[in-house]
């Protein structure tokens, strides 16, 4: 594994490359990384990067996000089975009869969405900054897609505002259910409970915090409990683990992983730079439009 670490890192330099990961993935991929983050962050890295190359340890739209930021860059995602399957519950088609069954009502898409989605969306958001995102459009009524509990989570935190959502959902988060909370804390009875956006409602309820993954981690660091029940994805978990070792992180329950963000190896990584493959290229027309939808929330998120 070392050798492995040491030929990627020579191959960053050769190549002006940066490697951006999601705190999903595998963690060992952190020895390599320049940016680990969640999606907000990332877009954001790869938006002011002067990297020649970038390879994007994380999931396609990510990758696809990175290229419409970026278009006279290479973007490089090591394994291409590695989709958001939330993403791919809608279609260009699907998102049209949508609009058209609420017609003159601002659409805001999860950035866990395809180009072709964004292209035809007036501003895009992710879990941190989503509520701020509604609030910016000064509207009573809000279409929000694809995930139908981060559109129902945020309509629950504004006042005066109807979220209309689309009906897709994370099934990593899904299989939170809201009997694993109770008994966590029937286990854990001094412990906070952390969840994501993503999860069904009847567990952020439950919850004591509801946020993104920057957002639970950051909870973590700046509150002075010292147990955590964490219900999203395994990663937070481990990164958790590893960066407070004076603290206790629990993760709700064991199969919380997403398996398309795990994917990547450290060896597909060397792969993907050796060879400068997979190319993740977007058609310019749909960029060019979807680049509207991303750089409006990079701009209300500043
Ligand atoms: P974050 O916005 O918290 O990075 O979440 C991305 C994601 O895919 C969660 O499932
Ligand atoms: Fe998509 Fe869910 Fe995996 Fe996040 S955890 S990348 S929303 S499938």
């Amino acid at each position: 594994m070392k050798k492995i670490i040491e030929e990627i890192k020579r191959l960053k330099e050769e190549k002006k490359a940066v490697i951006l990961a999601h705190c999903y993935q595998n963690i060992e991929i952190d020895e390599v990384a320049d940016y680990v983050g969640d999606s907000l962050y990332l877009s954001q890295m790869a938006a002011k990067t002067d990297a020649e190359i970038i390879l994007f340890a994380g999931v396609y739209f990510m990758a696809q996000t990175a290229k419409i930021l970026c278009p006279d860059k290479k973007v490089l995602l090591p394994r291409l089975e590695s989709g958001c399957l939330m993403a791919d519950m809608v279609n260009l088609q699907q998102l049209r009869e949508f609009k058209a069954k609420y017609p003159d009502i601002p659409v805001v898409c999860y950035i866990n969405s395809t180009a072709e989605v964004k292209s035809e969306c007036d501003i895009c958001c992710t879990s941190s900054n989503a509520l701020k995102i509604v609030e910016s459009l000064k509207a009573t009524k809000v279409l929000f897609l694809p995930d139908t509990y981060l559109g129902k989570w945020v309509e629950s935190q504004l006042n005066n505002v109807e979220v209309i959502t689309y009906p897709g959902y994370c099934p990593t988060h899904l299989r939170i259910r809201p009997e694993d909370i109770i008994e966590a804390r029937k286990k854990y009875p001094e412990a906070k409970v952390l969840a994501h956006p993503e999860c069904h409602q009847s567990v952020t309820k439950l919850a004591d915090y509801v946020g993104s993954t920057t957002g639970i981690m950051k909870y973590t660091t700046v509150h002075d409990d010292k147990q955590f029940i964490i219900a999203t994805e395994k990663g937070v978990v481990d990164r958790l683990k590893r960066d407070y070792p004076e603290k206790e992180f629990i993760l709700i329950k064991d199969n919380i992983i997403c398996p398309n963000m795990k994917w990547h190896t450290l060896a597909d990584i060397l792969n993907a730079l050796q060879n400068e493959e997979h190319e993740i290229d977007v058609d310019k027309d749909i960029a060019a439009k979807a680049l509207n939808c991303i750089d409006r929330m990079l701009e209300v998120s500043k």
